[in-house]
């Protein structure tokens, strides 16, 4: 039996779409079980990392189990991931596979890449085997960051980043978890792009004049402290942009091509395969035209 822990969401439906679709039997965990995917033999529970006594119904008479990073502040989030790490032991699953982030590390520029080694940490504590995916930044969040006028604004310098996709993200969370690899794993793109080139992709592909507004970190945290009062989210909002300009994510690896047996897709080939993801630049297009 196979766990998907956050099966609503975008990364945990795919993935447990794609195992579905091998024959995997399959138990899926959600906090919310109505919007679970609807898949035949496989199970659904619920389980919230907040409260662990949710949590030890899901874990047990598990195989494989991947714990998908839940929501949260950076700080508490870690604290949530050790609550399914700590159900996985007591329920004695033999693997757990845990999706982190790219250049996990305490001293990142980005608050949940903090988390994110944290709950690396917790689960090697845990000495259960496990695989660590560490997934790139998603190419699926760069059509919200553009604003209306078609602008990317933010420090990212012009350092790279090893985009991939949450579909070849969920590809590869379903090749590890049918076969876990054990050990830790970038999960990147295929090649590493600077928000420029992105930009530049993306006006091709949606023949809209797009461009990136580098800017320093003071400036990104004046400009999004006069739309909501400081707080962690400003951080994030900053601290994602600088942790690719601190080189955290440019590195890529060869994981999608190794697990999957098939190399990851870039840009162009994602968004044509998926064209609703563009609905954002649509949106901002019809914003202009008045229509
Ligand atoms: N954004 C990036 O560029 C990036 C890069 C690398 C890694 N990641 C990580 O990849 C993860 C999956 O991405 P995604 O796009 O699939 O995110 P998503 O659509 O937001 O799904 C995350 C799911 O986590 C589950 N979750 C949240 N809080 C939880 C809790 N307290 N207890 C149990 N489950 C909880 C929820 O599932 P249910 O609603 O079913 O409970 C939620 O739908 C993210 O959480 C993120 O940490 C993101």
């Amino acid at each position: 039996m196979l766990l998907i822990t956050g099966a609503s969401g975008r990364v945990g439906r795919r993935t447990a779409v794609l195992l579905a679709q091998e024959g995997y039997s399959l138990r899926l965990m959600t906090r919310t079980p109505e919007q679970a995917p609807k898949l035949d033999g496989a199970e659904v529970v619920r389980g919230d990392f907040a409260e662990p006594a949710t949590l030890d119904n899901g874990f047990a008479g598990v195989s494989t189990a991947l714990v998908i990073s839940g929501s949260g502040k950076p700080g508490e989030r870690a604290l949530l991931h050790r609550n399914a790490f700590e159900a996985a032991a007591r329920a004695h699953v033999k693997h757990v596979v845990y999706l982190s982030l790219q250049g996990a590390s305490p001293t990142s520029k980005y608050p949940f890449s903090r988390d994110h080694a944290l709950s690396e940490l917790y689960l090697e504590e845990t000495g259960l085997p496990y695989t660590v995916l560490r997934n790139a930044f998603y190419l699926d969040m760069f059509p919200d960051k553009f604003d209306a006028d078609g602008v990317m604004s933010g420090p990212a310098k012009e350092t790279r980043g090893a985009f991939v996709s949450r579909e070849d993200a969920a590809r590869t969370a379903a090749a590890v978890l049918a076969d876990p690899p054990g050990g830790t794993h970038d999960v990147t793109g295929r090649e590493a792009l600077s928000l420029d080139d992105v930009a530049r992709r993306f006006s091709a592909l949606t023949r809209q004049p797009l461009r990136y507004q580098a800017e320093s970190a003071k400036s990104a945290r004046d400009r999004l402290c006069k739309r909501e009062p400081p707080s962690w989210r400003v951080d994030l909002s900053v601290g994602w942009f600088e942790a690719i300009a601190a080189g955290e994510l440019e590195h890529t690896s060869n994981a999608v091509f190794r697990f999957t047996g098939k190399k990851p897709m870039n840009l162009e080939e994602y968004f044509t395969l998926f064209p609703e993801l563009l609905q954002p630049f649509r949106r901002a297009q019809d914003h202009a035209s008045g229509s």
